[in-house]
């Protein structure tokens, strides 16, 4: 959770810019998110399915916990979700009776680019004026400079609650009014993190099997993450561009690597199944005659595969 003190380089809603915030969901990153809207100064309501989540939220004397979904909805004046999933918000609401009148509804649970398209049919056969978002930053840069959050939808409803949400900190992207946009970039960045840590702890597992230390592995592991920015920026440039030249290193010298590490996790009775999803797919490109080429050129063996 953030911490009670205003980051002092982050602007605070005082007088006319302090807006009621009703935060619905008090998971981790709600209590984040309650707290962040506290310390810039707003008015801050909570609820939370399962009572006696708002820890110290409450201690503070600042935010009032409500009882009833009605009544944190009555309380504020934007209201955000952030609850696990779309269907847990979609049952929250329906659940209760609502007055959405003069009121903004800012969903910021991640979930797929069709769910919030779908949100937004939802609220506006409701009448309700409604906001997607999506949090790309862990639940401590919650009210800091190195917050990210995006957002998509209508933007008249994007300018009524801009100011209110720079309580979040960092940076805000409103990436325009398809709703489904924040929840684009969302699944694609987590795809980068759900492979990248099934990976990791995967090495870890096989580093160990081999007498490795965790700490030691981790020295030399933390070197293949540094050069992961200078490789998405070349591969960029290189999917835009159709072309995938394979002067540093090839697909065939890939297939070679990957068939290595099967090799040695399988000696140890290690789970392979995500490395051979992914050998799976050099070698298809190694069939289709792309062996010469750049890593890159596995986006167009996918893209095939759809
Ligand atoms: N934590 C992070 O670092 C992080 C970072 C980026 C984005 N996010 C996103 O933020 C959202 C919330 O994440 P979180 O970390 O706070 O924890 P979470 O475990 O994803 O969500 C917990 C919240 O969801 C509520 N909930 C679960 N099922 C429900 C249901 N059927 N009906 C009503 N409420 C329900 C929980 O209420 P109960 O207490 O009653 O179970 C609690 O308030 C998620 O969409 C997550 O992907 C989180």
């Amino acid at each position: 959770m953030t911490s009670t003190t205003p980051d002092p380089r982050l602007p605070s809603a005082e007088g006319s810019d302090a807006v009621p915030v009703t935060v619905l969901g008090l998971g981790p990153m709600g209590r984040a998110l309650a707290s962040a809207f506290l310390d810039a100064g707003h008015p801050v309501t909570v609820w939370n399915r399962t009572p006696g989540k708002a820890g110290d939220l409450a201690e503070r004397g600042a935010a009032v916990v409500a009882g009833s979904v009605g009544d944190a909805v009555h309380a504020g004046q934007v209201i955000v979700t952030c609850l696990i999933d779309y269907d847990a918000v979609r049952s929250t609401l329906e659940r209760a009776a609502c007055d959405w009148a003069g009121r903004t509804f800012v969903n910021l649970t991640s979930g797929h680019p069709a769910e919030a398209r779908e949100m937004a049919r939802w609220t506006s056969s409701r009448g309700i004026d409604y906001l997607d978002g999506a949090i790309l930053t862990p639940t401590p840069a919650i009210g800091t400079p190195s917050a990210t959050v995006l957002y998509s939808g209508a933007a008249d409803v994007h300018a009524a609650v801009e100011v209110t949400m720079r309580a979040l900190g960092g940076t805000a992207v409103y990436l325009g009014d398809d709703p489904g946009r924040a929840s684009a970039y969302d699944i694609a960045l987590l795809d980068i993190f759900g492979t990248s840590v099934s990976g990791i702890v995967h090495a870890f597992v096989l580093a160990e099997a081999e007498g490795i230390t965790p700490r030691r592995f981790a020295a030399f592991a933390r070197g293949v993450g540094a050069l992961l920015p200078e490789m998405i920026d070349r591969f960029a440039e290189q999917i835009e561009a159709g072309d995938y030249p394979g002067d540093r290193s090839t697909i065939v010298s890939a297939a070679s690597g990957i068939r290595h590490v099967i090799a040695g996790a399988s000696g140890h009775g290690i789970d392979v199944g995500v490395l051979a999803a992914a050998r799976s797919i050099i070698d298809r490109a190694v069939a289709d005659g792309h062996g010469a080429d750049g890593l890159a050129r596995l986006t167009t063996v996918l893209r095939a595969a759809q």
